[in-house]
C-alpha cells in the first residue's frame, strides 16, 4: 500500500512521514469521550502475500498513555466481482488511556477499525475494482473485548448474601449486570470510565468500581450492594450517619460514597478527617459539597 493511500484510510492522520521503507512517522488526532488527544507513533506497513495479505503495526507514546498495535488484514478473492476483507487485531495499552475502562477503550477501537475499512473498501472500490461490481464484505474478526460480545458465560455472584446463578456477556460490566440484570439499581452509574465513584460496591469486603470490572471477573466473588447494608429494617451505621449529617442532597452519589466510606471503616475504625477525605477522593458528589459526608463517615465511625 502507498503512503498517500495510507494516510488517506487511517482515520484522524495529520501528518504521515516515511522514515524507512514501509514504516511512517504518524501523528493523528483521536477522540476518546469528550477528550480529543493527539498521538505521535510508528505506522509500520508489513506485506505478508503482496497484494492479498498486510500487517498494520502500530506503536505510539503519549502523555496520555501507550499503545501497541497489530492487525493482520487479508483480501481474499471470493469471485470474480466479489472480495471479502478479513482483519485480526490486538492491542495493548497502558497510562491513563488503560484506565479509562475496556468499555469506553473498546468503543473507540472499534470506531476507528470501521472508518479504516470503511474509508479502505472505498478505496480498493475506486481503484482495483473500477467499473466491477463492488461488492466488498467486511468480516470483522478484530480480536479484541468488542468482538466477544456474543459470547457468554455461567457465573455465580454472592450478591447481598444470596446466591445468584446467571448467564452474562464477556463484555458485561458488572455495574450493568447488577442494575439491568438482576434490577439492583442502588448501584448508580455516573461516568462508565471509572471517575465518579457512584457505582462503588463491596467485593470481598473492598471497594471497587463496578464499572471497572467485567461480571465474569466477579465470578464466585460476594458482592454487597447498597440494597444488602440494612438488617431487618435497621440502617447500617453508615446509613444513619448520612440521615443524621444531612450528607445528600439528590443521593445520586450517596450509594458508592456509603460503599466506599465502610471499606475506609473496616480497615480504620477512627479515621481522621483527611483520611476520610483521602479515602473519597474517588467519589464525586455534584451537589452537597464534602463537609457533611465527612460527618456521616465520622458518625457511622462512632456507631461501629
Ligand atoms: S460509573 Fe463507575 S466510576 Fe463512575
Ligand atoms: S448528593 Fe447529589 S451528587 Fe452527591
Amino acid at each position: 500500500m502507498d503512503p498517500i493511500t495510507l494516510a488517506k484510510i487511517t482515520p484522524g492522520i495529520s501528518r504521515l512521514e516515511i522514515i524507512e521503507d514501509d514504516v511512517y512517522d504518524a501523528i493523528a488526532e483521536v477522540k476518546i469521550g469528550p477528550v480529543k488527544g493527539s498521538f505521535k507513533g510508528k505506522l509500520s506497513l508489513i506485506d505478508k502475500v503482496k497484494p492479498e495479505a498486510f500487517s498494520l503495526v502500530v506503536d505510539q507514546k503519549s502523555k496520555i498513555g501507550n499503545v501497541d498495535a497489530k492487525v493482520d488484514i487479508r483480501l481474499d478473492t471470493v469471485s470474480a466481482y466479489e472480495s471479502a476483507i478479513s482483519f485480526d487485531g490486538k492491542a495493548n495499552m497502558s497510562g491513563v488511556l488503560a484506565s479509562k475502562g475496556a468499555r469506553v477503550m473498546s468503543g473507540v477501537a472499534s470506531s476507528l477499525t470501521k472508518q479504516f475499512f470503511t474509508a479502505l473498501r472505498k478505496e480498493i472500490s475506486e481503484t482495483e475494482f473500477e467499473n466491477t461490481t463492488s461488492n466488498l464484505e467486511i468480516k470483522n474478526t478484530i480480536n479484541q473485548s468488542s468482538n466477544k460480545s456474543t459470547m457468554s458465560h455461567d457465573i455465580e455472584l454472592l450478591i447481598n448474601g444470596k446466591k445468584h446463578n446467571i448467564t452474562v456477556e464477556s463484555r458485561a460490566l458488572l455495574s450493568n449486570v447488577l442494575r439491568e440484570q438482576l434490577r439492583l439499581t442502588g448501584t448508580h452509574i455516573g461516568c462508565d470510565t471509572s471517575s465518579c465513584g457512584a457505582c462503588t460496591v463491596l467485593i470481598d469486603g473492598k471497594a471497587i468500581k463496578s464499572c471497572t470490572l467485567l461480571a465474569v471477573q466477579a465470578d464466585g466473588l460476594a458482592v454487597t450492594t447498597v440494597e444488602g447494608l440494612s438488617e431487618n429494617g435497621t440502617m447500617h451505621p453508615i446509613q444513619e450517619g448520612f440521615k443524621e449529617e444531612h450528607g445528600l442532597q439528590c443521593g445520586f452519589c450517596t450509594p458508592g460514597m456509603m460503599m466506599t466510606s465502610i471499606d475506609l471503616l473496616n480497615r480504620n475504625s477512627n479515621p481522621t478527617e483527611s483520611e476520610i477525605r483521602e479515602a473519597l477522593e474517588g467519589n464525586f458528589c455534584r451537589c452537597t459539597g464534602y463537609h457533611n459526608i465527612v460527618r456521616a463517615v465520622q458518625h457511622a465511625a462512632e456507631k461501629m
